[in-house]
């Protein structure tokens, strides 16, 4: 593992959009797994700068979303869909048959599970993973359970991060029960994984990483990953 401490979330989000701007560089059609919530947002935003500046080209990339609630239309203010293409998809030069997220309005969740595995499949995997973490230690939207699970699933989500996500949908509006989330195949599978954590989660962050590798929480499993980067704030140390 390799630990960046940075001193702001300034600083996380820059070291994150340099870490994703270098694979590109490296490896222009690579396959970005990306995910969503509030920590990931200030990287989008350096993401977006520096393509402006002329320093990253999307044109050639693929990214596949790690997660979408099932349930919400993709123009949904609260859905994935649209959460990425105002942090990112709009504002970049990706093109957008080479963007993929589970579709929260499949009629039969299985088969929409199934594709989605083949579909990493087909890309010969993930290359660069972005992952945040869950304050119950949920990494996509694995949530704490008795066993990891492999392939893309629905799961249903805990109590509590329905409460921590209640506060991006508006008042009055359900957030919903039920989340497609790639599963630990992909997690593991990816050639290089970024965990990004803010100061919020010191107390999960120490006990995924230095913890019991256990399924109740989730995010311990990249113990085991063997090219995991994670950046965090010195206060989530
Ligand atoms: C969400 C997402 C995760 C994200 C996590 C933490 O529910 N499904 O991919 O990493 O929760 O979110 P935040 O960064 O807002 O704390």
């Amino acid at each position: 593992m390799n630990k960046i401490l940075v001193s702001s979330y300034e600083q996380l989000s820059d070291t994150a959009a340099e870490e994703v701007v270098n694979q590109l560089t490296k490896k222009p059609d690579s396959v970005l797994a990306l995910a969503t919530g509030s920590t990931p947002k200030g990287m989008y935003e350096k993401l977006i700068e520096r393509y402006h500046e002329g320093k990253v080209d999307f044109g050639q990339a693929y990214t596949v979303n790690l997660d979408e609630y099932q349930g919400l239309p993709a123009e949904h203010l609260q859905s994935y869909h649209y959460y990425m293409k105002k942090q990112l998809f709009d504002e970049v030069n990706i093109a957008s048959d080479h963007i993929y997220i589970p579709n929260g309005l499949a009629e039969d969740a299985r088969q929409e599970c199934q594709a989605y595995d083949s579909l990493i499949e087909r890309l010969n995997g993930i290359d660069l993973m972005v992952l945040g973490i869950g304050r119950n230690g949920h990494i996509a939207f694995n949530e704490p359970a008795a066993w990891f699970d492999c392939n893309t699933h629905l799961v249903r989500l805990s109590e509590s991060t329905i409460q921590a996500n209640q506060r991006f949908f508006s008042e009055g509006e359900e957030v919903p029960k039920y989340a497609y989330t790639m599963g630990m195949k992909a997690v593991m599978g990816a050639k290089q994984v970024l965990l990004l954590a803010g100061a919020d989660k010191h107390n999960i962050l120490k006990d995924a990483l230095y913890g019991r590798i256990t399924s109740a929480l989730p995010a311990s499993i990249l113990q085991l990953h063997p090219n995991l980067v994670v950046i965090c704030e010195e206060k989530a140390e």
